[in-house]
């Protein structure tokens, strides 16, 4: 772990993890709750609060201040010294090695790798122990704030290209069109992909994204896999709706309450060995929609339409669904 960030930061271009390790602070990853022992607790007790709160070493404070380190090591040399009813006082170590608070990540990186120490003791400016840092910490911390830089930059990202307010008309509208070659899985997924990253540079919210673009995945491999000679999938955006509509020529669909029914699936055991034909990708679209409507007459074609409303606040469509 160690390792890895250490090997980010030998490397010349900087990475987002990089960058993050220089500017988070210790005190946004550290752990403050520290188990800690005094200088006259015996090693026989140390055993008992190590394996309670299952840690492998703990600072040992007089005043809130650190005074030494005792590790699970130290413990095992003295039990097997028959010293256990010692103090931890004469078995610590007094050169601890501590961070501050107020530190950067990269100075807690900086001291494991030099040390080779598994935790490290941190302090605030007055020198009292506040937390406690680990490998596993950073890494949690890293991941956290990776995460939460990402959703800040989706909100952003909506925010500023969010292409129908700046158009001015009666009725505006897009038109995408897709075309969908049967049989062809090397292709599968090529058109809902494309849609994808086509209504991210619109500025689509986000999560009603990742409802249109499973539906419309679901919706692309059903024209692959059924279909006689593929078909369309066409996107129409307004500013109040995006419709996904999926139109084939054949073969048509005899009952489409079947269809719909969830574990439904007339997909040959070859497809299914490929890993389709569970018999949910319409029940998905259902339920990712918020209008569904399906048209087919056998031996002529189908025709799926789906209906997304671009105005409802994702949060609170999610609220209602939990
Ligand atoms: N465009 C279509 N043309 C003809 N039949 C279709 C079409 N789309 C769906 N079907 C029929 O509806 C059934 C159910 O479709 P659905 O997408 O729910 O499941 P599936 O495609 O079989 O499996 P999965 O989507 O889970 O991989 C299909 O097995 C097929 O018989
Ligand atoms: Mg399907």
């Amino acid at each position: 772990m160690n390792g890895m960030i250490m090997h980010t930061i030998g490397t010349h271009d900087i990475n987002h993890v990089h960058e993050l390790v220089y500017e988070l602070r210790v005190s946004q990853i550290m752990n403050p709750d520290v188990v800690s022992v005094s200088p006259d607790t015996t090693m026989k007790r140390l055993m008992e609060i190590l394996r309670d709160n299952k840690i492998s070493g703990a600072p040992v404070v007089t005043d809130g201040k650190i005074v030494g380190v005792i590790s699970i090591e130290d413990l095992i040399k003295s039990l097997a010294s028959q010293r256990a009813e010692e103090s931890v006082e004469r078995h610590m170590t007094r050169d601890v090695v501590t961070v501050r608070t107020d530190e950067h990540v990269v100075q807690a990186v900086k001291l494991f790798a030099r040390y080779g120490y598994g935790r490290l003791p941190v302090v605030d400016k007055d020198g009292k122990l506040s937390g406690i840092v680990t490998g596993s910490d950073i890494t949690k911390g890293l991941l956290v704030a990776l995460d939460s830089q990402f959703k800040s930059e989706e909100i952003r990202r909506y925010r500023a290209s969010h292409v129908f307010e700046d158009i001015a008309s009666d009725l505006t509208s897009l038109v995408l069109h897709f075309q969908v070659a049967p049989r062809d899985f090397d292709q599968g997924g090529r058109a809902s992909s494309t849609l994808k990253r086509t209504l991210q540079r619109l500025g689509v919210d986000p999560a009603l994204l990742r409802r249109i673009n499973v539906s419309a995945y679901e919706a692309e491999m059903n024209l692959i896999i059924h279909t006689t000679n593929g078909g369309e999938l066409r996107v129409e955006i307004s500013p109040k709706e995006l419709v996904l509509v999926a139109e084939d020529k054949g073969p048509g669909i005899a009952d489409i309450g079947e269809a719909f029914r969830p574990g439904y699936s007339t997909a040959p055991d070859w497809v299914r060995e490929l890993g389709f034909g569970a018999g949910m990708g319409l029940c998905n679209i259902k339920r990712y929609c918020d209008r569904i409507s399906m048209v087919s007459e056998p031996g002529k074609g189908t025709t799926l339409r789906a209906v997304f409303e671009m105005n409802e606040r994702e949060d609170s469509r999610e609220s209602q669904k939990a």
